[in-house]
């Protein structure tokens, strides 16, 4: 199996499902889990689906297969891979490091919420279906000035220990078990949310788009959510695909890992606001949608303090497998550039994100006052300048450099294996990537308002 640390000589995925696995562990996470549904809630329900869908559709696939394509072309990871094919280009790679960073830094904390739910769970602490009681637990939580920062260290040191370590073996096997053991889960879960009383109110909202609720602000959301939830435009999928031999499908790749995020992302949307509709909470409360409304669905649920802890560890796992992707960027980014011995670059790097990362819990807190990017606190400023700036911004500039600089031939000669392969959807895939992706992408930065509102208009 692959050893992301090994520079020297490449490994290859031992096989094909080996690379979907790990791919589709770095996108399935929090983002599908945690971050979809309360994204959906504040932005308008089905209005931001509907979007997120249309640009899943047009950019979503479309990034993805170019990210593996560059990877697999160069056998390198991000920044050495522009730099290999363009050296005027490895900037690009630059951003995708700073994205990584200021990612990780927040999602951590969330990752450390999960540990402490696990603790819960364990606990007997979660047995209430009353949203006030599970709503008080939470916010206690958050604004807590110490206690989601020892969680948040212990988050990072797991994410530390394993990119240390070496990614292959242990990881990838688990990966094999427990991502399934993901979707029966959530599959089992959202059953019962769906059969609560009230539940179809939730459903509606979801998957019913009201179009009057579109605006430039759901479209920059749904964007940024697209690239958070795949893991696209920070170079992830370069450096996963620089591991895949030539001889494997990359269209078929880029085609299943998407389905099965998005698939994640309507099983976890379609448990959390069924239930937050029949027990009466607020859908537009953010962050804390997922650990405020599941706990009531557990309660309801026979054996459901085993089921609240097995998913809370499952939701662990699931955010572990993305953040280690999200370390590595950093991680290979120091080694490669500043010739840093690997275990010095994880250490350092861990603990400057986890310095930032206290700074956004504490944004949840005391430091809630604090406003950074237009009325937003720390933890929510590094999540949107990432998310909805930084990876959109990446994969703009990728599709710029394959359609205008690289060239879409030498791009479509990777992904058909040398003509191989027949990829008839070539001349649509290479329209997509010079024109409408950067285009759209584009269109919907100088469109909203947010971003317009950065610079004082
Ligand atoms: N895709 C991950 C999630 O949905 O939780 C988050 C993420 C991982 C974003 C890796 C970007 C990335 F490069």
């Amino acid at each position: 199996m692959v050893d992301l640390n090994e520079t020297k000589q490449r490994d290859q995925w031992g096989s094909k499902i080996g690379f979907i696995m790990a791919a589709a562990g770095s996108a399935i996470g929090l983002g599908n889990l945690w971050k979809f549904p309360y994204m959906a809630g504040q932005n308008g329900g089905g209005a931001f689906v509907f979007v997120y869908f249309a640009i899943l559709i047009l950019v979503g696939f479309t990034l993805m297969l170019a990210e593996i394509i560059i990877g697999r072309n160069t056998q390198l990871s991000a920044v050495g891979a522009y730099k290999k094919l363009n050296a005027k280009w490895s900037w690009l790679g630059g951003i995708g490091v700073l994205a990584g960073f200021m990612i990780l830094s927040f999602y951590s904390v969330v990752g450390g919420w999960t540990i402490n739910y696990i603790v819960k769970s364990v606990t007997g602490g979660l047995a209430s279906s009353d949203p006030a009681v599970l709503g008080g637990l939470f916010e206690q939580l958050i604004a807590n000035p110490t206690e989601p920062i020892i969680y948040h260290a212990l988050f990072m040191i797991l994410t530390l220990g394993i990119v240390k370590g070496g990614i292959s073996g242990g990881i990838e096997k688990a990966t094999k078990i427990l991502m399934p053991g993901l979707f029966i889960m959530m599959f089992i879960i959202m059953i019962r949310a769906l059969t609560l009383n009230g539940a179809m109110a939730g459903v509606e909202f979801l998957l019913a788009p009201d179009f009057s609720k579109i605006n430039g602000g759901v479209i920059l959301a749904a964007l940024g959510q697209v690239f958070f939830s795949l893991s696209l435009g920070m170079g992830t999928m370069i450096t996963y695909g620089s591991y895949l031999s030539k001889n494997e499908d990359l269209v078929v790749s880029s085609i299943s890992i998407p389905l099965l995020d998005t698939a994640i992302a309507l099983l976890a949307g379609l448990t959390i606001l069924p239930a937050v509709f029949a027990f009466g909470f607020d859908p537009g409360q953010g962050p804390g949608l997922l650990f405020v409304t599941l706990p009531a669905v557990f309660a309801q649920m026979p054996l459901g303090t085993l089921f609240a802890l097995i998913f809370f560890v499952l939701v662990l796992f699931a955010a572990l497998t993305s953040s280690i992707s999200l370390l590595e960027v950093n991680v290979a980014y120091v080694v490669d550039e500043f010739n840093w011995d690997r275990k010095k670059a994880t250490f350092v790097m861990s603990g400057l994100i986890f310095l930032v990362g206290v700074a956004a819990s504490l944004s949840m807190g005391p430091w809630a006052d604090i406003n950074i990017i237009g009325g937003r606190n720390i933890f929510d400023s590094l999540d949107f300048v990432a998310s909805n700036i930084l990876l959109p911004l990446g994969g703009m500039f990728m599709c710029i450099f394959i359609g205008w600089i690289w060239g879409l031939e030498n791009a479509i000669k990777e992904a058909s294996n040398n003509g191989k392969l027949a990829f008839k959807l070539a001349p649509f895939w290479g329209f997509l990537v010079k024109w409408v992706a950067p285009i759209a992408i584009f269109i919907v930065f100088v469109q909203s308002s947010g971003i317009l509102s950065l610079f004082g208009f």
